[in-house]
Formats: C-alpha cells, sequence, structure tokens
C-alpha cells in the first residue's frame, strides 16, 4: 500500500533508462516530478553516472537498490532482459 500523502508524488523507479526509459525519465522531470521522488536503474555502471550527471536522479546499477521503496515501476527494458530484472 502507497505511504504517499494525498497530493504528493509517487515514488517512481524507472527500469532500464534506455531508448524509451529515458525519455521517460526525461518527461516525469520536465512535468514536475520531483527527481528526489525519481530513481532510475540501468546495466551498467557507466551509464548509470552519465545519467546521474546529466538529471541529477539517483540511477543505479544495483537493482535492488533502485527498486527499493518503489511505489511505482516502470518496465522499461527489451522483453528478453525483463526476465532478469523481475527476478
Ligand atoms: N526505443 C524506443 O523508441 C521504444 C519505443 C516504444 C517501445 N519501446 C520498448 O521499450 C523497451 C525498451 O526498449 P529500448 O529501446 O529503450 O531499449 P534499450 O535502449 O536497449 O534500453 C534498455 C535499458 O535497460 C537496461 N538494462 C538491461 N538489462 C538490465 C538489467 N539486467 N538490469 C537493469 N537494467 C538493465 C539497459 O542498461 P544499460 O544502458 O546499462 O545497458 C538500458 O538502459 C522495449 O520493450 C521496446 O520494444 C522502445
Amino acid at each position: 500500500m502507497s505511504d504517499s500523502a494525498p497530493g504528493t508524488h509517487p515514488r517512481v523507479t524507472v527500469s532500464g533508462v534506455g531508448g524509451i526509459g529515458e525519455v521517460v525519465l526525461a518527461r516525469l522531470l520536465a512535468s514536475g516530478h520531483p527527481a528526489g521522488r525519481l530513481r532510475g536503474m540501468v546495466r551498467t555502471e557507466d551509464h548509470a553516472r552519465r545519467l546521474v550527471r546529466t538529471y541529477a536522479v539517483d540511477v543505479s546499477a544495483d537493482n535492488g537498490r533502485a527498486a527499493r521503496g518503489a511505489e511505482v515501476l516502470i518496465l522499461a527494458v527489451r522483453p528478453d532482459q525483463a526476465e532478469k530484472v523481475l527476478a
């Protein structure tokens, strides 16, 4: 069950910040979703660091950390990657 107060933004994790996931992350930020209530998940540390620099959002290659506390999980990986991410 969500513990967000009414009117606040849910804690969202974008799982897979690649071609489509990066667009989703950027649009959420542009629409006013606070960076502190967004997280991202990628496979590689280098990509995570680049995204942190670009968006000042907590993006991690540690899936457990990225998903912890999420109220909304947006799955934006390729179909063959999904099982590993959801394991
Ligand atoms: N691209 C589009 O325009 C588009 C449009 C509509 C729908 N879609 C759909 O969206 C889905 C994703 O497509 P995409 O083009 O965005 O793919 P993509 O560019 O390859 O991005 C996939 C992302 O998932 C991450 N990832 C892969 N394995 C992971 C794992 N085990 N744990 C955590 N993160 C992992 C990758 O991290 P790294 O970068 O570190 O490798 C990458 O950031 C597909 O189902 C596609 O059909 C895409």
